[in-house]
């Protein structure tokens, strides 16, 4: 197939997954509802100058309510797989201790829902939303976080893991950790690098701990991480430029990846991290290693690097291609990009499977007075990434699945409601769902 060719599911194993990606904070709202308790993401859209617009989660698509119909539209879409996540404060309102029974309720008709309409379902055990009791203590720099997560995912699995077929149990740890406790830009809202690396390394240890429970409680179940991750070039054939490369992909990717495959963290990231570098106890290393069934990747944009003597910890910075396309974002729209990603995962670590959990774009999305969305670049992005995919499959990488992030537009974050990743567009005025051409596109594609 070449490349410029829209694909079609016929190119695609018949055992594919395809499936859309949510997470709760993002579209669920009902934030103060049936004894769900505050998470971060509560408390720092509290904060001025935090979100964007200045918006909160309290409504956001309001799923809570109106899951039904959403999981009608996923269904009508043609998906067979549905990615969401549970958020913790529904189901330990203070983090631990007491269960909250009215959360675990909703997550079980939740489930239900998708295995009526025969939608396979992908939960995520953490999608950034920690109690806010927790971060009393120092969230996930302390290491009693760990613990409280194992005591979640033990409430979580043991209700849901008769009908749960795979279980991912934290979605993209760089953006909770570094994003959050480092950069200041997410929840809940540190600078400290230390405070990042050390969180960064619970996060690992507590995912690595809850596979073996997951198992206990979901017999025959698959369980993954799964991870943000870039493929990284040097901006120039320098010597400079390409150490600077190495150096970030140290910290971006190999951060990650290496010690989930056995290898530890990576030394020359370590060095480079001094001070910062986290405390590590005997037995953690291993038991971030467990063997798990499948490595979940989400693919947005490639990055480049330049040598920065002043560029941060990796003395690196990122630099812009010129006269590239973008999305509304301002990220970089490379579909060859995956490409080059998953065979650099593939040749590397050679996971057991990777699942796509996440790929999409923002654009700027306007209504046409029939309520229409003409989302061109979208669809577009869409089947050149699907493109890509193929590539990558016929280039020997084990891909089993594909998430489209997102079934709806919905709560981007820092940019509050003004980031549009959905497939459908969500009047907020009116809670009116509507399908975008690019998910009307995706529609075909799976009923062809
Ligand atoms: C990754 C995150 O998992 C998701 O929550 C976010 O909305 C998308 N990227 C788009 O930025």
């Amino acid at each position: 197939m070449s490349s410029s060719k829209a694909p079609t599911r016929q190119d695609f194993p018949a055992d594919f997954r395809w499936g859309v990606s949510t997470s709760s904070f993002q579209i669920e709202g009902a934030g103060q509802e049936d004894g769900k308790g505050e998470s971060i993401w509560d408390r720092f859209c509290q904060q001025p100058g935090r979100i964007r617009d200045g918006s909160d989660g309290l409504v956001a698509c309001d799923h809570y309510h109106r899951w039904p119909q959403d999981l009608d539209m996923a269904k009508q879409l043609g998906v067979n797989a549905y990615r969401f996540s549970v958020a913790w404060p529904r189901i330990l309102p203070q983090g631990r201790d007491a269960v909250n029974e009215a959360g675990l309720a909703f997550y079980d008709r939740l489930v239900d829902g998708m295995l009526e309409r025969g939608l396979d379902p992908w939960a995520t055990l953490y999608h950034w939303d920690l109690p806010q009791a927790l971060q009393a203590g120092g969230g996930w720099t302390s290491r009693d976080t760990v613990a409280a997560y194992l005591e979640y995912t033990d409430a979580v699995t043991r209700r849901l893991g008769d009908r749960v077929r795979h279980w991912i149990t934290h979605n993209e740890p760089w953006c909770s950790c570094m994003m959050g406790y480092w950069e200041g830009v997410h929840a809940p809202g540190g600078t400290s690098l230390a405070d990042a690396m050390q969180a960064c390394h619970h996060v690992l240890l507590s995912h690595g701990q809850a596979v073996s429970l997951i198992r206990r409680n979901s017999p025959g179940a698959q369980v993954g991480i799964t991870l943000s991750l870039h493929p990284i070039a040097a901006a120039s054939g320098s010597a400079e430029d390409v150490a600077a490369a190495a150096r970030h992909d140290g910290l971006r990717n190999r951060w990650f990846l290496d010690p989930l495959s056995g290898r530890g963290y990576p030394a020359d990231t370590l060095a480079l991290l001094g001070e910062a570098a986290p405390r590590v106890e005997a037995g953690d290393l291993a038991a971030i290693a467990t063997a798990t069934d499948f490595l979940g990747v989400n693919y947005y944009f490639p990055e480049r690097v330049a040598d920065d003597p002043a560029g941060g910890p990796m003395r690196a910075r990122l630099v812009e291609r010129e006269g590239v396309e973008r999305t509304g974002f301002g990220w970089e729209v490379s579909p060859q990009g995956l490409v080059d990603l998953l065979t650099r995962i593939q040749r590397d670590y050679a996971p057991a499977a990777i699942q796509l959990t996440e790929n999409g774009s923002t654009f700027e999305d306007v209504p046409t007075p029939e309520g229409r969305v003409h989302d061109k670049e979208r669809l577009s992005y869409l089947q050149r990434h699907l493109a890509a995919l193929r590539r990558a499959m016929d280039a020997g990488v084990p891909v089993r699945g594909y998430f489209a992030w997102s079934l709806l537009d919905n709560f981007e974050w820092a940019e509050g409601y003004l980031r549009r990743f959905g497939l459908a567009y969500v009047d907020y005025a009116t809670q009116q769902r509507t399908l975008k051409d690019s998910g009307l596109w995706y529609g075909q594609f799976l009923n062809e």
